[in-house]
């Protein structure tokens, strides 16, 4: 026994390795299956995640995928944001589906994103010039912005009309002088927001769970999965800083975003791409722009869930991924889209920046994002395995070449594949024993 708890019952945090859209979706939902509680612990409808189940598609962006199994808990941690009608609409769609959403429950101290941090993204953005982050719109920055500033609003103000009062006497004076003198946006009345709120606190009612405290005491000694969203490399304190998302998608992002703290933590399964793929602005060492790029977005179908944007993709690189073995504190990878390369004479892996002023090889990511315009990656080539491996189930059966490439990676990164994905569906998965 540790901490109260049996120590073969592992609790396990998803992250995604690189830029997100890894495919943290299918490899939770399976996961989802041998846990109790289900934890999102960061992000807010940013995300995209979609997920196969009995032959339906499923769109994910706030709600934890495990909601699909019945009986499950599912958790909106406090480290999210939410947009309440964005919650909504996604509720009413599983339950149009039959899917049972009794599990679901949202932290009280979960942030809300008013229409004024939506509308506050946008401007940023269309004005923005050299300084895009090519966010997904959806207000999260400025809903953190907010958070941090303290003045941001939290789910359980919404059932307290004096804190709410209180509150807003003194976030809207202050708001409003934002939004009119640096955005010139329209300012909000008082009477405006809390009939909002009373909208926001109908829709949240089935599911705010005030009682959190003893949710997670309860969960304890049983099994946990906590969900990220985003990837490493878009942490606000470890990625690709100034072009990242506003949360802390990183393994230690469990900690703090779900109310349990880190000694509930046993593993830390990164998620990462055969290749590598970002959405939006920002560094990207081993982009392709050629035709190649063009063949893994054509075949890999890299089209974002949430914006429909085309996803920039490139070489597997070692580089970051070693980073975000390190500050992820990942114990093991689930390799996604290896199936992706059936077709592919060669594959390559960066294993190493080269800086083009002075020839300075970077085996460490350079965490000076500004400077990456100078780095080109210095790639080792593989030999495809040119065969179809989307119906293999046991590792042993993977091609020759398939086996090396998976393996040099691990070598690369120091630390296991444990799962290797072949496809979307849930029973297109190797699982390394
Ligand atoms: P934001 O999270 O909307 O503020 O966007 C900040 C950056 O994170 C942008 O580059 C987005 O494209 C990226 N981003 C946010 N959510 C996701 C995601 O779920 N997948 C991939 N990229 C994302």
């Amino acid at each position: 026994m540790i901490y109260g708890r049996d120590i073969n019952m592992t609790n396990k945090v998803v992250v995604g390795s690189q830029w997100g859209d890894e495919g943290k979706a299918k490899i939770t939902d399976i996961l989802a299956h041998d846990a109790d509680l289900i934890i999102r612990y960061q992000g807010g409808c940013n995300a995209g995640h979609t997920v196969v189940a009995d032959n339906k598609t499923y769109k994910f962006h706030l709600i934890p995928s495990g909601i699909l199994y019945k009986g499950k808990t599912c958790f909106l941690g406090a480290g999210t944001v939410i947009l309440p009608e964005f919650f909504e609409q996604e509720v009413n769609e599983l339950i149009a589906h039959g899917i049972d959403v009794s599990g679901l429950k949202i932290s009280p101290l979960a942030s809300i994103t008013m229409p004024y941090h939506t509308e506050v993204d946008g401007y940023s953005e269309s004005t923005a010039g050299k300084g895009k982050i090519g966010t997904t719109k959806k207000g999260i920055g400025p809903t953190y912005t907010d958070k941090a500033a303290r003045i941001g609003l939290k789910i359980g103000d919404l059932y307290n009309l004096e804190t709410l009062n209180e509150k807003l006497d003194i976030i809207l004076p202050l708001k409003n002088k934002t939004l009119e003198k640096v955005y010139g946006l329209q300012p909000y009345t008082k009477d405006c927001i809390l009939a909002l709120c009373e909208k926001y606190a109908q829709i949240f009612k089935p599911y705010v769970c005030f009682e959190w405290q003893e949710l997670l005491e309860n969960f304890r000694k049983k099994q946990i999965l906590f969900e990220g969203a985003q990837g490493v490399m878009l942490d606000v304190d470890y990625g690709t800083y100034p072009f990242v998302t506003s949360s802390n998608p990183i393994g230690g992002g469990a900690a703090t975003g779900s109310g349990y703290g880190p000694t509930m933590i046993d593993e830390v399964i990164g998620v990462a791409k055969a290749y590598v793929t970002r959405v939006g602005e920002g560094p990207f060492v081993t982009e392709l722009t050629d035709e190649t790029g063009e063949k893994i977005r054509e075949i890999g179908h890299e089209f974002g869930v949430t914006t429909g944007r085309p996803r920039r993709c490139g070489w597997f690189d070692a580089v970051i991924m070693r980073y975000s073995v390190l500050v992820g504190g990942l114990t093991s990878i689930a390799l996604t889209k290896a199936d992706v390369f059936d077709s592919f004479d060669e594959i390559k892996v960066c294993t190493a920046y080269k800086d083009t002023r002075d020839g300075k090889v970077y085996t460490h990511y350079p965490t000076d994002v500004f400077m990456h315009k100078y780095l080109e990656p210095v790639y080792e080539t593989h030999k495809g395995w040119k065969s179809d491996i989307s119906k293999i189930r046991e590792y042993e059966n993977l091609p020759e070449n398939c086996r090396k490439y998976l393996e040099r990676l691990e070598e690369l990164l120091g630390v296991p594949v444990s799962i290797v994905s072949v496809g979307p569906d849930r029973e297109q998965t190797i699982f390394r024993k």
